[in-house]
């Protein structure tokens, strides 16, 4: 394992003012976006969409890589030259998303456990050799006031993401690392941290059994934020407090790098928390964003799967990406949206 090689990738995706463009949807998620504001869902359609996503100019000032998923790390811009090859002399870093999604978990009505484990050795070879440089395995935690998650959902998640980031720097990619508690229910932001906490604990006490170097991983968590059937909503500030402390109290200072996931918070929400987080103070990590749904709309409402309407859908995929790097020096404010 080089050490060296994957300590500075996981600096590079989260180089200063960058955060990670995610564009790995499942066919099945892709197409459900793509009914929803009616675009037809084949092949053909998403291939195009990944297209639009990599050749917006200058991207790169903003996002450091792109998370692709297996349909798409096979494809090729309609010129002919493979995504990777674009998405590499565009300047972004090539990952992959390699879990195979979260299932049912026996016995735990309501609750899920990823999977992708067999072969994923195997297929984390092939994806180097393709040029993937950094890989992504998504766990999944239900939460509610009471009863969720159940202790057996927390660990066979952790232990699975575990798993997978010693495959992944055995083979030269750095392991991104997202247990995501989720934001459906009307569950309290207090909730929220307390589950987050668990969560964490039990994904870092695997992480380290396991043998993974902490130097060489990315988290990407979920900001702690109150269910969205909760109100109020929190404020910016309330958000950026609850998940430092968060963050603070369970992440080592090994860690290179915390890129948030968004979790369905709209747009806005996403860079001003993130905003808030970066007007706070001090932290021993640095934290940056890896959204594919706060990022990538309004783009995808407004190119709709017409050709014309490419240019304007880039100029919304680059207004979102300046938006978050903006948040990461704390310079973003709703006045920006304006623009
Ligand atoms: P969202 O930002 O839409 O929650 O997606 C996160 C993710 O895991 C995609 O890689």
């Amino acid at each position: 394992m080089n050490i060296e090689a994957l300590t500075a990738t996981a600096r590079a995706m989260v180089a200063s003012g960058k955060g990670l463009l995610a564009m790995d949807e499942s066919n099945g998620t892709c197409n459900k976006r793509f009914a929803s504001v009616g675009i037809p869902q084949t092949v053909e359609m998403r291939r195009a969409w990944r297209e639009l996503l990599l050749t917006t100019p200058g991207l790169s000032t903003c996002i450091s890589g792109v998370i692709l998923v297996d349909e798409t790390i096979r494809q090729a811009a309609a010129v002919g030259m493979p995504f990777t090859r674009v998405a590499q002399d565009a300047g972004l870093l090539v990952g992959i998303k390699v879990d195979t999604g979260a299932k049912a978990l026996a016995a735990h009505p309501g609750e899920t456990v990823t999977e992708g484990l067999d072969g994923l050795r195997e297929r984390l070879r092939s994806y180097f050799e393709m040029g993937a440089r950094f890989a992504k395995w998504r766990g999944v935690i239900a939460v509610d006031d009471m009863r969720l998650p159940t202790p057996a959902c927390t660990a066979v998640n952790a232990h699975a993401l575990a798993r997978y980031a010693t495959l992944c720097q055995e083979a030269g990619l750095v392991p991104i690392i997202e247990p995501e508690v989720l934001m459906d229910g009307s569950h309290t932001q207090a909730r929220c941290q307390e589950v987050t906490v668990a969560v964490l604990r039990s994904v870092f006490e695997q992480l380290v059994l396991q043998g993974v170097v902490l130097e060489a991983i990315v988290l990407k968590p979920n900001m702690v934020v109150a269910g969205l059937a909760c109100t109020p909503e929190n404020t910016p500030a309330e958000v950026a407090d609850a998940t430092l402390q968060c963050l603070r109290r369970v992440v080592p200072a090994a860690v290179p790098g915390i890129m948030f996931l968004s979790g369905g918070q709209s747009g806005e929400d996403a860079s001003g928390r993130l905003n808030a987080m970066h007007i706070e103070g001090e932290r021993p990590w640095p934290l940056s964003f890896s959204f594919a749904r706060a990022i990538q709309h309004p783009a995808l409402d407004i190119w709709a799967g017409k050709e014309a309407n490419r240019v304007a859908a880039q100029r919304a995929l680059m207004h979102r990406a300046r938006c978050n790097s903006a948040a990461l020096k704390g310079e973003y404010s709703t006045a920006m949206e304006a623009t």
